[in-house]
């Protein structure tokens, strides 16, 4: 019987949870059991009494014997390398890992013998969908940006007639029309603003104009950026200062600008420069998705936000841990989809031949087999 551990996040503002009582029960279901670390789920709205009722075992934050007889951990972002050597050799880790050039988590994979599914290296694959959590967190950034930005501005975002005079609706610019872009504009249409959309993969026009939002054609250049399993690949230089010049005139006339625009492994386009924002009205908004990743915007600052010239600049990099509910529970049946074939007769058994599991499974019991993703450098 595969034995999951639901371990206390570590890393810093981290409030989301691996498992909501409901998957809980149906990983018992199909032959586990579980052991969730008390108040584990307390920052997402699930109370210790919650996953006891559906048939966990609470067990004490970091005790080293739980922790060692686990199976399976089941993560939201990687527990350190020293919390990871407490793990028996051949048990599992599941989770949000940051492979991309992770030297530490390979290290720590080699040096204690486990193996480990990086989620984010999930094939975009029709079968994958239920599966995905970078879909399932995007979406919910997506959102989440607007709300940020229209609380932000200093204006309406819905066009009114009201006894003083006519209110024009706000102008967003969305820039990158993948999921959180697109939960963007799906957003920012249903609060009433005119939405203008950039991205550089031409297929995204039709998706961004059935939203009722405009779309801003890329530059007509011979070096176009291509495209690989529905992800865009990094722009050249020269593409990326045409597209910029595009844009200026765009976010002159702006009231908010929301940034998504991400090439995955690689740092963030830099669509937004200085000069570009000299040209933003004062009590415009920025808010860039992409912070993290060197962001789209110059001068954001990771949970900050910046006042500059009268511009305010958000750095919306959390954006998922600040809706904690929701984004566990999605995220916790996107583990359930993708470990139930696993689960079989009690057992779990992965097919390393399966395209979805060979896609994200960084290391098998200590060899890695994903080197092209964690060396220094690394991506897919
Ligand atoms: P992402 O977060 O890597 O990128 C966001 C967006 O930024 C992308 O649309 C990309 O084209 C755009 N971008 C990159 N460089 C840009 C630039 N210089 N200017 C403007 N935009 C730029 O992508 P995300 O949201 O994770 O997904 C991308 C696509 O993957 C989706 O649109 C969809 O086609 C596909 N997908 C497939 C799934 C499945 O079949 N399981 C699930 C989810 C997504």
């Amino acid at each position: 019987m595969p034995r999951l551990l639901i371990p206390i996040e570590s890393a810093a503002a981290e409030t989301r949870v691996a498992a909501s009582p409901e998957t809980l029960k149906k990983f018992i279901a199909l032959g586990c059991s579980v052991a969730v670390e008390r108040g584990a789920g307390v920052s997402s709205g699930f109370l210790d009494e919650a996953y006891a009722s559906a048939g966990a075992d609470l067990v004490a934050p970091g005790d080293a014997q739980t922790w060692g007889q686990a199976d399976v951990l089941l993560c939201v972002q990687s527990p350190s390398p020293t919390s990871l050597a407490r793990l028996r050799r051949g048990a599992l880790v599941v989770g949000m890992l940051s492979p991309y050039g992770n030297h530490e988590l390979s290290e720590a994979m080699k040096a204690c013998g486990l193996s480990a599914m990086a989620l984010e290296l999930l094939p975009r694959i029709s079968r994958a969908q239920a599966a995905d959590v970078l879909s399932s967190q995007a979406n919910i950034a997506g959102y989440k940006a607007v709300l940020l930005g229209a609380a932000a501005l200093d204006r309406y975002f819905p066009m009114l007639m009201t006894a003083a005079g006519t209110v024009q609706p706000a102008r967003v610019v969305v820039l990158g029309a993948g999921v959180a872009g697109l939960q963007a504009v799906a957003t920012a249409r249903r609060l009433g603003a005119v939405v203008y959309v950039s991205d550089i993969r031409p297929a995204v026009k039709e998706q961004v104009e059935s939203l009722g939002a405009r779309f801003i054609d890329p530059p007509e250049m011979e070096d176009k950026p291509a495209e690989s399993g529905g992800y865009a690949k990094q722009a050249s230089d020269a593409f990326l200062a045409a597209q910029r010049q595009q844009l200026s005139d765009q976010l002159a006339q702006a009231d908010v600008a929301i940034c998504t625009a991400q090439v995955p492994g690689r740092r963030a386009p830099r669509l937004i420069s200085e000069d570009m924002l000299d040209r933003m009205r004062p009590g415009s908004v920025v808010v860039d998705l992409a912070v993290a990743q060197g962001g789209n915007c110059a001068d954001t600052v990771p949970s900050q936000t910046v006042n500059r010239k009268g511009v305010k600049l958000i750095g919306a990099n959390e954006l998922p841990c600040s809706v904690p509910n929701h984004a566990s529970s999605l995220y916790a049946r996107n583990l359930l989809a993708l470990l139930q074939p696993t689960l079989q007769d009690g057992q779990l058994t992965l097919d390393t031949e399966d395209e979805l599991i060979a896609g994200c499974l960084i290391a098998h019991d200590g060899s890695i087999r994903r080197g092209d993703v964690l060396t220094p450098g690394g991506t897919n």
